[in-house]
């Protein structure tokens, strides 16, 4: 499938909004982000019928730094109730902080949780001197295309 390579610059001043829910990842979030990840994906254009060990070794290769380094600081999850229902997280590309995943519980989508882990994140990373942030997303991935052009995130040449 076509992906798109996007990006955005971090400057100006970034308004993160306040959300009690929102910590930092932990190692033994694995089990919780892998049901996340399979929830999430499922039946979107993403959806390659993975399965839950699918998902669980795809957040372990995360977390070990599989792709790029993981950035426990940048990233987040938001808990409602006690449980994961959406998350944030942040990698590093050649030497570029990268958002490696945003996702979602589908019963929350559409309230601005992923919107507003975006702007954590990125305050984070500009707070921590990054310049820029990159991410890839499957073309016809409507819902994060729309995301990502809606926080100013444009195609790289
Ligand atoms: C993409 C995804 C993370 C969005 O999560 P979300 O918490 O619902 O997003 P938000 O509520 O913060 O939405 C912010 C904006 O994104 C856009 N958007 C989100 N979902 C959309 C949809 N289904 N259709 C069109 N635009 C959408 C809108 O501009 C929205 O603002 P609005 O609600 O004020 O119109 C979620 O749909 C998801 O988990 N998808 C599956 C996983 C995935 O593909 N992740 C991205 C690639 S890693």
């Amino acid at each position: 499938m076509k992906r798109r390579k996007l990006s955005v610059n971090l400057v100006g001043s970034i308004v993160p909004p306040i959300e009690v829910g929102a910590r930092e990842v932990r190692r033994d979030d694995a089990e919780s982000l892998a049901r996340l990840m399979l929830e999430a994906y499922r039946g979107t254009i993403d959806d390659g019928g993975e399965t839950l060990d699918d998902a669980r070794s795809e957040v372990v290769k995360t977390l070990d730094g599989g792709y790029g380094r993981f950035d426990f600081v940048a990233s987040e999850v938001i808990e409602r109730g006690g449980a994961i229902v959406a998350c944030t997280i942040v990698t590093y590309y050649q030497g570029l902080p990268m958002i490696a995943f945003s996702l979602t519980l589908p019963a929350w989508r559409r309230l601005g949780l992923a919107r507003g882990g975006l702007l954590r994140a990125m305050a984070r990373l500009a707070g921590a001197g990054h310049g820029i942030v990159q991410l890839a997303v499957t073309c016809g991935n409507t819902p994060a295309e729309r995301l990502y052009e809606s926080m100013g995130f444009s195609d790289v040449e």
